[in-house]
């Protein structure tokens, strides 16, 4: 990895040290420059050549194993879960399960079916983890959904997906996942994790612009789903403008209802490129060597870790807090020597992508009191 050239892609590492990929990334200049021609182009021309979709697509796809039919785009990941909680065909008593410390963006969407009575079930957070028994004993001949996220937002606890989708599979519930805090930073396969559909915003892992999104369902799983979220373009016919025949297209893009934010997905495009041309298990070794080295300074300085660093339970984020000294007031200390994280529920969140560097990492570690 030639990290010299790689962070002149991230201008923002001559301001800050930026360890918050966990909230919002900064945007590489690949993507900058990428959204600046989309948008001189609608400018001047007075729109945007869609030729490039088909090309994002394949890109979306191929850093999940899945198949560009099998690929939708959306504005964000609450977008796509609400399509899907709302897709399924319910009936009164089924049951969603997920967990009691997931991001509202994986609660509300299945909250609000409660007036179809579906119930939400969450369980519980010990030590910083989602227990697996936990989730099994929960399963009963109601649940219709399990609904989680790769990597949890507040401790990163990285739930062990291949073992949830195979246990899902076998019992004929649909795998949810809500993708953003791991997707771009670890490896995913939702092939090999037997996902039913995922659903992902581009701005945090991904590098993308805010207002993209990447929605996968499995080509089993698509015709289940009812199609609610419609406009002119989920069709067949779709420049047939008064063909009123409502035959929805046959892959992903039924889900589709409108113009899409093209500026933002060729910006999405440039920031997947940037991640597959480095290449995620490069990516994905970088970020346990950067979080590995700061858990270590922090044990020796005297603070807690919070998340969870076992073999297959790690993620880029690191959630971390000292016995004695509040978090705010640690997050006061790094703020004011330029360095960027996030205070999640007392806690500090650190996130480093694979651009940050070890000098980071130490200095992050030398202004903790
Ligand atoms: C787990 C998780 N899901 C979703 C989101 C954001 O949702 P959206 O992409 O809809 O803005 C966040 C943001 O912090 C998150 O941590």
């Amino acid at each position: 990895m030639n990290l010299e050239a790689i962070r002149a892609e991230f201008p923002i590492t001559k301001r800050w040290s930026y360890f918050n990929h966990a909230a919002v990334a900064p945007l590489p200049k690949c993507s900058a420059q990428r959204m600046r021609e989309a948008i001189e182009e609608e400018m001047n021309l007075g729109r945007i050549n869609e030729e490039g979709i088909p090309q994002v697509r394949r890109l979306a796809a191929q850093l999940l194993n899945a198949r560009p039919e099998e690929i939708a785009f959306v504005g964000n990941t609450s977008e796509g879960l609400s399509i899907l909680a709302n897709g399924i065909r319910w009936h009164e008593g089924d049951r969603v399960i997920t967990a009691g410390v997931e991001f509202p963006a994986n609660v509300y969407p299945w909250l609000n079916l409660a007036d179809q009575g579906v119930k939400t079930q969450f369980l519980p957070q010990q030590d910083g983890r989602i227990r697996l028994e936990d989730l099994l004993h929960s399963i009963d001949i109601h649940t219709r959904v399990v609904a989680l996220s790769f990597v949890e937002f507040s401790s990163g606890y990285r739930n062990d997906i291949q073992t949830i989708g195979e246990v899902c599979h076998n019992q004929g519930i649909y795998f949810i996942l809500d993708a953003i805090q791991g997707l771009g930073a670890l490896k995913l396969d939702v092939k090999r994790a037997k996902v039913h559909a995922l659903s992902t915003g581009g701005y945090k892992w991904l590098l993308g612009p805010l207002g993209t999104g990447i929605l996968y369902i499995a080509p089993e799983f698509m015709d289940e789903l009812k199609v609610w979220l419609v406009g002119w373009m989920n069709v067949v016919n779709a420049e047939d403008f008064l063909n009123y025949e409502l035959k929805f297209l046959p892959d992903a893009r039924r889900f589709e209802s409108g113009c899409l934010n093209l500026p933002g997905i060729y910006g999405l495009g440039a920031s997947l490129k940037l991640l597959i041309d480095i290449g995620i298990e490069k990516i994905e070794r970088r970020i346990h060597h950067l979080t590995d080295r700061l858990c270590q300074g922090l044990k020796r300085k005297g603070y807690h870790i919070f998340s969870p660093r076992g073999a297959n339970e790690w993620s880029g984020i690191v959630s971390f807090y000292h016995p004695k000294i509040p978090s705010p007031r640690l997050l006061e200390i790094l703020t004011r020597d330029r360095i960027v994280v996030s205070l999640r529920e007392d806690r500090i969140r650190v996130s480093p992508h694979f651009y940050n560097t070890e000098e980071e990492i130490d200095r992050l570690l030398k202004a903790l009191p």
